[in-house]
This record gives C-alpha cells, structure tokens and sequence, in this order.
C-alpha cells in the first residue's frame, strides 16, 4: 500500500557557536559551526498530487508565502515530483533558526519516504542552511554549509527567544565585512572539546556584533536571557535575532522560560531540549 501523506517535523536549527573563517571570491562566507536542534519547530506535511500547492497554517504562519517563494515549494520542485505540502508554522521567520531551511529539508525527507527514492537535491542550492537541517542531528558544519558532520553529543537545555524583529542575513553580513573583526579561527582541531558546556562558553558568534547593530533589541535580550536564574550562556542563533540561554536541567530551562514569558509577552519566548 503506498503512504498518502507524510508528516515531517521540521525542527528548529541552533548555530551554539558561528565563526566566519574566511570568505570565497563569490562572496560567500566560510563558517565553523557547532549547530543542534531543538525539540520545538514547524509541521510540514506532503501528500501526492496532481500539481503543487502549499497551504500554511499554524501560529505563525502570517506573512509566510504559500507559492513559489517559499522554499518548500522550491524543495519539492527541485525533488521533481508535484505533491501538495501543508506547514504548520510554529516558529518566527528570519529568526536564525533556519526555519525555512529546516522546513525545506523536511520536504524532502518527506518525499524521499513518499517516493521511495533519495532527493538527487544539491541541497547548498536550496540555502546554506540546507544540508546540516537534512541531517536534523547535532553536527559540526564548515565550508559555507556543505561540510556537515555528525557529532555524538549530549543534549543541552535551552531558552529560545525572538523579540519578534525579522533579520535581513546579507544584511548582517555587509555589516560585519565593514568592521575590524577578531581574527578568524577555527573551533577547534578535533571535535573534543565541542561536548563541554564551558568550552562553548568560550567560542563565540562573529554575526552576534553585527546583527547588534542592525537590530539594537538583540542586545535587550540577550541581557534579559543572561539574567535568568540558571543561564550558564546566551548566545544569538545563527545572523539572529533569536538568542538562547543554556541551562544545566530542563526544569531550570522550564522555570527560566515561565519567568521570561511574563516578564515579556511580547517575545516569543520557549524552553528547548537541543539535540
Ligand atoms: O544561503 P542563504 O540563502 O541562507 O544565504 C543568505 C545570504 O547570506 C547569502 O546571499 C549571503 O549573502 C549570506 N551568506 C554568506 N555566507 C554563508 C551563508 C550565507 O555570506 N555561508
């Protein structure tokens, strides 16, 4: 019997440290990156279909567009096949959390299911955030996005916050190609150190000064976030303006999150297990 639709989690993509290493002659950024993801994200669904069509739901889906533009939409024709795509959208958009990477990597693992074949997607077409969200599992990504490998890491336990300000990422990096920066280096030459909480502590995000300086908020939050009782880090995502705090337990995580959420209902504010 072959499935009608597939339903795909499409988790929430969290860049723990992000250094520009270099820069291609194209323009493209090299990275280090020690990325996981969270148990909080969007719901994408894929049924075959006599032509495409994509139908957004969910909290956060206004504004997200529901044709060609969106990435799951250039997902599924990059797949070749027509499906009909539902997502559920439960996380803000230009975030820094890969949110349409992620929702796009999810299309395609769903239609691999769907087909019964590998996607044949050059995913780093798709976005640079592509290949590491197909792997949806805690990895260390280089290049501009296309080296990604996997990292048998321990969970962490996380606050997620968004003040709600979306975030142009070449924008953020223009800004960032104007200012002196810290020499660019590498994480680390092995993957060792990448377990511990405090070895994290002591990376860093080069687009955290930048995205500051394009949106000003990231800099209240990321105070706010570092205030909590428990918060061992906080840290911007990706060129943000989501940032995360880390924490040693889900119930600190939990309890930091109840805390923030009523001092700020205006931010979008959720407790994660980061994997
Ligand atoms: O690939 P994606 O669409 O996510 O990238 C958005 C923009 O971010 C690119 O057009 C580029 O300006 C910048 N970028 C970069 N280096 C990367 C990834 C993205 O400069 N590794």
């Amino acid at each position: 019997m072959t499935a009608q639709a597939i339903e795909v989690f499409a988790p929430a993509k969290i860049n723990l440290t992000l250094h520009v290493t270099g820069q291609r002659a194209d323009g493209y950024h090299l990275l280090d990156s020690l990325v996981m993801f969270a148990d909080v994200g969007d719901r994408v669904t894929v049924a075959r279909a006599s032509e495409m069509s994509l139908r957004v739901t969910g909290p956060m889906a206004a504004g997200v567009p529901d044709d060609a533009r969106n990435l799951c939409w250039k997902a599924a024709e990059a797949f070749g096949e027509p499906v009909a795509i539902t997502l559920d959208k439960h996380l803000p958009a230009a975030a820094g959390i890969g949110g349409g990477s992620s929702d796009a990597a999810a299309v395609l693992r769903g239609m691999e299911q769907l087909f019964g074949r590998p996607s044949g997607v050059h995913l780093p077409d798709l976005g640079a955030d592509v290949p590491v969200c197909m792997l949806a599992h805690a990895a260390r990504m280089q290049g501009i996005g296309e080296e990604v490998r996997p990292l048998d890491m321990a969970p962490f336990h996380a606050v997620l916050v968004n003040p709600g300000v979306e975030v142009s990422t070449p924008a953020v990096f223009r800004v960032l190609g104007r200012r002196d920066n810290a020499p660019m280096t590498s994480m680390a030459e092995t993957d060792v150190p990448l377990m511990a909480l405090d070895w994290i502590a002591r990376q860093r995000n080069d687009l955290q000064p930048p995205a500051i300086m394009v949106k000003p908020v990231i800099a209240e939050v990321l105070d706010a976030l570092a205030a909590l009782e428990g918060a061992r880090l906080a840290r911007m995502s990706g060129s943000g303006a989501t940032c995360f705090a880390l924490f040693d337990t889900r119930a600190a995580a939990d309890g930091a999150a109840t805390t923030l959420s009523s001092a700020r209902p205006d931010w979008w504010v959720r407790p994660a297990t980061l994997r």
